[in-house]
């Protein structure tokens, strides 16, 4: 099938290559000249395990290309929009320019029967406002939105765990046609295959994401509970996650949720439940957030009180900068906030990330980084992780103790053996534990 997919980006390029991947004919199209040259020349513009396989083996075989004209769109079947929806610069609502922009720039080129597959992640109503110019070429407009997580954005979108698709319930038949010959693989597979109207698709989406930032966010609360209390929130998470109907995921307390998408979805979502006159429906994303952030603050507040009342000229390592393992991206992380507020305060930061550190640099300048995780540690009055990529996760508390000065970790996201930081000399201090 031919296919475009408009918007290269964390979830536009994985979208194009892993399509490719399956059989498709795919142009990818973003406005970004830099992002397409990589692209074209099977170098991922960021990182993300298993992407550079798949656009060199899709690109070899001549059926993946990247352009920064919209025009080589033309005679695609599906036409897929994967532009980013980021918080608006004026308030808590979606910044949907990318998206009209990039409908702007497919009309000219659609034909009638074409289909517009929307997979941005927008507020509820976007499609049915979009509708009319989409349907006055004659082409068709659905939403299918997309779960992929970052460190896994391949795998998500080559086998994924449902497909969604909305559509008007007069176009159902042809979008279910259509996008049936997109995801053949998966449709064999046996994935679960829900058709819905647009609304719907639209909010499975940001409904989606809710409800894990709001479980993160409840083991979060739970954590700030449990540190008065003196109980553990590693051991009441693993208890309640044997509650089948609860679950163990995305119960890890620690310094909080970040990244491209749970933060500014929660907050669209918000703003847009009050547009719709239901602002107190989605009241309680507020204190998810809220306390989200309170986490943050948590670590430097730990920091402060580990280092006697103040963080001033004391040199701390920070382990980790970007909002997850597996991935480059600083896009509002914890880890890289926490390094920034301690260097407010005064420390002398010193922060390194396997990936992250060109985006946190470009970001955050005034830090200090090193891609060497001993220099870091080296004299460190105090040692701060706060991304749990597994050479950290594996750090040897013996060899950390050669380095640094001090003798306390702060385990932002309580990863780390205790009892075997403990053994070796040091002060270890968890979220949310004893
Ligand atoms: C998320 C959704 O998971 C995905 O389905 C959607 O398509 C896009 O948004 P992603 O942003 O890649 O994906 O990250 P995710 O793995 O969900 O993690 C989000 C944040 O939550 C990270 O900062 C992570 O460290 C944090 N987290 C996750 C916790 O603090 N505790 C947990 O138990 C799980």
């Amino acid at each position: 099938m031919k296919i475009s997919v408009v918007g290269c980006g964390y979830l536009g390029a994985v979208h194009a290559a892993a399509m490719a991947q399956l059989g498709h004919e795919v142009v990818g199209v973003d406005v970004d000249a830099d992002k397409v040259e990589h692209l074209a020349a099977g170098k991922p513009p960021f990182y993300e395990p298993g992407l550079a396989d798949v656009l060199t083996s899709a690109g070899a075989t001549g059926r993946l290309r990247f352009s920064t004209d919209v025009a080589d769109v033309a005679g695609a079947a599906v036409h897929f929009l994967a532009v980013g929806t980021p918080q608006s610069t004026t308030g808590l609502g979606a910044d949907l320019s990318h998206v009209d922009a990039a409908v702007d720039g497919l009309l000219p080129h659609l034909r009638p029967g074409d289909l517009v597959a929307g997979k941005s992640t927008v507020p509820v109503g976007t499609a049915a406002d979009l509708g009319g110019r989409v349907r006055a070429t004659g082409a068709l407009l659905a939403w299918n939105p997309e779960f992929l997580r970052e460190g896994h954005a391949v795998d998500d979108t080559i086998r994924p765990d449902r497909l969604v698709y909305g559509a008007d319930p007069a176009e159902a038949d042809d979008v279910v046609r259509l996008l049936d010959e997109v995801y053949a693989d998966a449709i064999a597979a046996g994935t679960p295959r829900l058709v819905t109207n647009l609304a719907t698709a639209e909010l499975v989406k940001t409904a989606a994401n809710a409800f894990l930032a709001t479980k993160i966010s409840f083991i979060n609360a739970m954590a700030e509970i449990a540190e008065v209390a003196g109980a553990d929130v590693t051991q009441l998470a693993d208890a309640l996650g044997h509650d089948a109907r609860i679950g163990r995921r995305f119960l890890d307390a620690g310094v909080g949720f970040g990244g491209g998408c749970l933060p500014k979805d929660i907050r669209a979502f918000t703003a847009r439940a009050e547009e719709l006159g239901r602002g107190e429906s989605l009241r309680f994303l507020t204190e998810v957030d809220a306390i989200n952030l309170r986490r943050r603050e948590r670590v430097v507040d730990m920091a402060v009180d580990a280092l006697g009342g103040s963080v001033f000229g004391k040199k701390v390592a920070v382990l980790g900068v970007t909002f997850k393992p597996e991935s480059d991206d600083v896009r509002d992380s914890p880890a890289l906030d926490v390094a920034v507020r301690l260097k407010g305060l005064g420390a002398e930061v010193v922060a390194t990330d396997p990936q992250g550190i060109d985006n946190a640099t470009a970001r955050h300048p005034q830090l200090l980084y090193t891609r060497q995780t001993d220099e870091a540690l080296r004299h460190a009055d105090l040692v701060v992780l706060v991304t749990e990529w597994r050479e950290y996760r594996e750090l040897d508390p013996d060899a950390v103790g050669q380095l640094a000065r001090g003798r306390t970790i702060i385990d932002g996201r309580n990863v780390l053996d205790r009892d075997a930081w403990r053994a070796a000399g040091w002060r270890y201090v968890g979220m949310g534990r004893p």
